[in-house]
């Protein structure tokens, strides 16, 4: 199998003017097209080339790992968002975020802290834990809660090169203007819904 890489589901133009033309630019066609470089280098020859990059992250290791989590992580990434995105979620995510994270205020709130606090490079996620339960979690460098069994709903790239040119070291305005202004709701309802439709298919053949 041949990885892929995306394409960019806006112009770079389109999140202006939280995420600017020239960031977008850089992160998709040298990051993220840099780390989908390094991942083919690392396993042309080996049988890692016919796997499905959800497999490697999931259980890759090292040089094969970091590369193709970046890859995934960075795809899910640019769907996290949207040129209007921000306000309210709908559907049962609305009831989900009540019931297990305590309501729109609060997911907002607690995910600016948990996606401030990373230590250097890292993703802001939020997921459904293997138990049901919606969560705010973040991940160092390039590691992806799929490892641990979680499923993800949406993230944020906190890595330095996602908002220095346009927030410079501020990240928390970075964050603000993701959690108003960006921010893919539908994604995530899309995201949980997948899941839904997953539980109930394993339950009607157990
Ligand atoms: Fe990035």
């Amino acid at each position: 199998m041949k990885f892929e890489l995306p394409t960019l589901p806006y112009d770079y133009a389109a999140l202006e003017p939280h995420i600017g033309a020239r960031t977008l630019e850089l992160h998709y066609s040298k990051h993220h097209q840099g780390y989908m470089n390094k991942l083919e280098k690392a396993v042309a020859g080996t049988e890692a080339a016919n796997a499905d990059l959800e497999y490697l992250v999931r259980h890759a290791e090292g040089e094969v790992f970091n590369n193709a989590a970046q890859v995934w992580n960075h795809s899910f990434y640019w769907n996290s968002m949207a040129a209007r995105g921000g306000g309210k979620p709908d559907g049962n995510l609305t009831a989900r975020i009540q019931r297990d994270i305590g309501g729109l205020d609060a997911f907002k709130r607690e995910f600016a802290e948990i996606a401030g606090g990373e230590f250097g490079s890292g993703w802001a996620w939020l997921v459904e834990s293997p138990d049901g339960v919606l969560e705010i979690l973040s991940t160092t460098d390039a590691e992806n809660p799929l490892t641990d069994g979680y499923h993800p709903l949406l993230t944020l790239d906190v890595w330095e090169h996602a908002y220095y040119l346009d927030y410079q070291q501020d990240r928390s305005r970075y964050i603000e203007a993701f959690l108003d202004h960006l921010i893919n709701w539908n994604f995530a309802q899309h995201n949980l819904g997948q899941r839904m439709a997953r539980a109930k298919a394993a339950s009607a053949t157990a």
